[in-house]
């Protein structure tokens, strides 16, 4: 087996894809010949048969016989290793061809080993980290045989109360196009060819983060700017990092499904970006554009999904009933069908799959290796964001004899997981309280009160025997947060504050006057105003998954030190929804004056209080910003100098700070550098990422850093909808989140 290399990513500069044609691996003359041979031998139910996914089902004997006749091209959920290699065996033996299937099943933060989920990935600003999580998993779901992941989920996500924020990456462009392409390199290895290598499908395939109200599969209204500008990037960076697969979105965008979406597809996809993979619908969604309205039935659903540019339908199986009639009846070209299955025959030779369809069956288990869990731990570790820290509460300081362990998530092995976890096993989850126990046991005294018993539980008898056991120690911590149950598909909430009596969990413990730390896990970042003030320390580690105990106890007792940042901004109330740091100027901005609700006068004349964009119960100011996140340490940031303050759209600025540990702990620092487009042809963003560095620094430790970043990376679609660099003024950022920095400015000129 490999063994994992943990690259150290203490400094990494990350330049996003440039626009041009994406240049996929393969698409080599043999893989092409070997591909134009087996297609012309193929009748049209066999090409319609590789266009067909089904969910694994019964016995064998099931679905032998569909498989022999050509039928199946891909079934997905099958993770026996010995069924595995008995549906191949019909494939490959049986059937007239000997068409290997493509085994595939959702894989998306870990298939037994289970790392911290996307969100909480994307909160370490860590690529390599990412890619290690990505590879690991790639290693043991092949080793069962699933050659295929749903995955990168790389949905620009900016309403929190979509349940599926907690798949994706977050609110920003760039950092979901960095980490996307890091999880496509680490699912696909060096080869797509090697047994342990898994194709990633770049979903969902487009704007699906926007569901309007943040309800899943609802409809969106994003304007092709805005989906070029924002939505777009990271699956183009996925497609240029070699992602093999695609897949559509359930959402309907301006009234086109993304299913039936030949602009999306053909256009953008294909043409623009030269993608030569295979495109999958999601779960039915083929049919489903009949209960949206733009298919009168299943063989009009099938029609327009293959002729906007489908490969291969997942489960619906209306390719297979109904493209015969359709191509009879000119509606369908045959040379439509041909470049799918051309499509799907290039991916599965890339794969290896005809050479090697078969998965070892008698290899020894790969699962939950030593390895696989330190890089889940170290991932947690990363993906822990301090949010505050009064009084240097954190980490636990030497003289502390007593712990009091309280909450409904310090012991739940199902629920740390999160969402999306198939083939993760609660028995392998290592919980804050047996990680405290064991680590630190020796150390402190835990004494455990769960208080409420999950964290939807309303009952408040447990609280008083909590606030008892807090009495009792020297320091509290809280676990609290959400079940795993309440992110992921189609768990969306209109409420985000802490469910259940969590709210008053914690207010009752902060009235022992013990000093209350409170660890947050959950899909998506909550509305944690009360509790913040409440505590004396909050860390947010989101669902951090199998090594989520070890990983968390390790912060706490200072053996770790926080590094992560906030991968999405931090609302006060869900009523700011959709509050995120890239947004557009308004004529009249925020202004930062906010005067209480209850002092606005009776009868207060209608501009008395002033016309800024914002709320005047809330104001318009995030609990914390994107890209926010305390240390133990202390950093300090020295003035960006910048190579030119006059450049091309061909040159490049190298940007150079110093960077100095100011505290007493070790540690690392995401630094990010932020720019703004002054005046541009259309309204540009008030601050884009557009680099950021994890930078790791001893005490008093000061190290130059230098970001490069090549003009054209400040392309934009603009008036004419063309991408373009538009010359005029910049303003330039660098610091630790996306609100602090002193700005410095340069000129793009022609
Ligand atoms: C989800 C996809 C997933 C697919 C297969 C759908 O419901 O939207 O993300 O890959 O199911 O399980």
């Amino acid at each position: 087996m490999k063994t994992v290399k943990l690259l150290s990513a203490c400094l990494l500069l990350l330049p996003l894809v440039s626009c041009t044609q994406v240049q996929n691996k393969g698409g080599d003359a043999a893989t092409e010949q070997k591909v134009e041979a087996l297609l012309s031998k193929m009748t049209l139910e066999e090409k319609l048969g590789q266009m067909n996914q089904i969910s694994s089902y019964g016995n064998i004997e099931d679905m032998s016989g569909l498989i022999k006749k050509g039928e199946i091209g891909s079934i997905l959920n099958e993770v026996d290793p010995v069924r595995v290699n008995a549906l191949q065996r019909v494939a490959v033996e049986e059937s007239r061809l000997g068409i290997p299937l493509l085994m595939a099943r959702d894989v998306i933060h870990g298939f037994k080993t289970i790392f911290p989920i996307p969100l909480g990935q994307a909160a370490t600003f860590d690529p390599q980290v990412v890619e290690d999580g990505a590879w690991i998993a790639a290693i043991e779901a092949s080793s069962v045989g699933v050659r295929w992941t749903f995955s990168p989920m790389i949905d620009v996500s900016r309403d929190p109360r979509w349940g599926r924020i907690a798949e994706s990456c977050g609110e920003d462009t760039y950092l979901s196009s960095v980490l996307g392409a890091a999880m496509v390199k680490g699912y696909q290895g060096d080869s797509l060819n090697s047994p342990t290598s898994i194709a990633a499908c770049a979903k969902h395939f487009v704007g699906y983060g926007a569901a309007e109200g943040g309800r899943d599969y609802n409809s969106t209204f994003i304007s092709e700017r805005n989906l070029r500008n924002i939505y777009l990037p990271p699956f183009e960076a996925a497609a240029k990092a070699g992602a093999a697969t695609f897949m559509t979105s359930f959402n309907d965008n301006d009234g086109v499904p993304s299913t039936g979406n030949k602009f999306i597809l053909r256009d953008v996809l294909r043409g623009e970006w030269g993608f030569d993979g295979l495109v999958v619908t999601d779960w039915n969604s083929a049919r489903e554009m009949i209960a949206h309205g733009v298919a009168t039935d299943d063989k009009d659903a099938a029609a327009l999904a293959v002729n906007a540019g489908v490969d291969m339908e997942m489960v619906s199986y209306t390719f297979f009933k109904y493209l015969p009639e359709e191509i009879k009846a000119g509606k369908v070209k045959q040379s439509v069908v041909d470049e799918a299955v051309r499509n799907i025959l290039r991916v599965k030779f890339r794969l290896g799959l005809f050479d090697n369809p078969y998965v070892d069956e008698k290899k020894a288990s790969v699962m939950y290796d030593a390895s696989h869990l330190e890089a889940a731990k170290r991932a947690a570790e990363e993906s822990a964001i301090l949010l505050k820290n009064e009084g240097e509460v954190l980490p636990l300081k030497e003289n502390i004899r007593t712990v009091a362990v309280v909450g409904p998530m310090a012991d739940a092995p199902h629920d740390q997981l999160g969402t999306w976890i198939f083939d993760g096993e609660k028995a392998h989850t290592q919980t804050p309280l047996t990680a405290i126990k064991e680590m630190y046991g020796d150390k402190v005294q835990v004494i455990y009160e769960q208080g409420l018993a999950y964290s939807r539980d309303k009952n408040t008898a447990g609280i008083s025997k909590a606030v008892a056991a807090a009495q009792r120690a020297d320091v509290v911590i809280a676990f609290v947060g959400e079940e795993s149950i309440l992110s992921g598909e189609a768990h969306c909430l209109a409420d985000l504050n802490l469910q259940g009596a969590q709210s008053e969990l914690i207010a009752a413990l902060a009235k022992t006057g013990r000093p209350l730390v409170t660890v947050i896990m959950a899909g998506r970042p909550l509305t944690i105003g009360k509790e913040v003030e409440a505590s004396n320390a909050v860390l947010y580690s989101f669902h951090p998954g199998t090594m989520g105990g070890p990983a968390l106890a390790d912060l706490l007792f200072g053996k770790a030190v926080p590094s992560g940042k906030t991968p999405v901004t931090f609302l006060k109330t869900v009523g700011q929804v959709p509050l995120y740091y890239a947004h557009n100027n308004s004529g009249r901005p925020a202004s930062s004056h906010l005067k209480p609700l209850d002092e606005v006068p009776l009868e207060a004349s209608q501009t008395s209080e002033g016309s800024s964009s914002s709320y005047m119960d809330v104001g318009a100011q995030p609990l914390y910003p994107f890209g926010y996140g305390l240390s133990y340490t202390t950093f300090k940031y020295g003035k960006p100098q910048l190579s030119a303050g006059e450049l091309s759209s061909k040159d490049v600025l190298t940007v150079t700070f110093d960077l100095e540990n100011t505290g007493k702990y070790e540690g690392t620092e995401i630094a990010q550098l932020y720019v703004q487009d002054k005046v541009a042809s259309v309204t540009r963003p008030v601050k884009e990422l557009k680099r950021f560095a994890r930078v790791t620094l001893k005490p008093g430790e000061k190290k130059t850093v230098s970001f490069e970043l090549p003009i054209s990376e400040l392309a934009f679609w603009n008036l004419n909808m063309v991408k373009t660099v538009e010359p005029g003024d910049f303003g330039l950022w660098v610091g630790p989140d996306s609100q602090t920095g002193d700005e410095v400015f340069f000129k793009v000129v022609d």
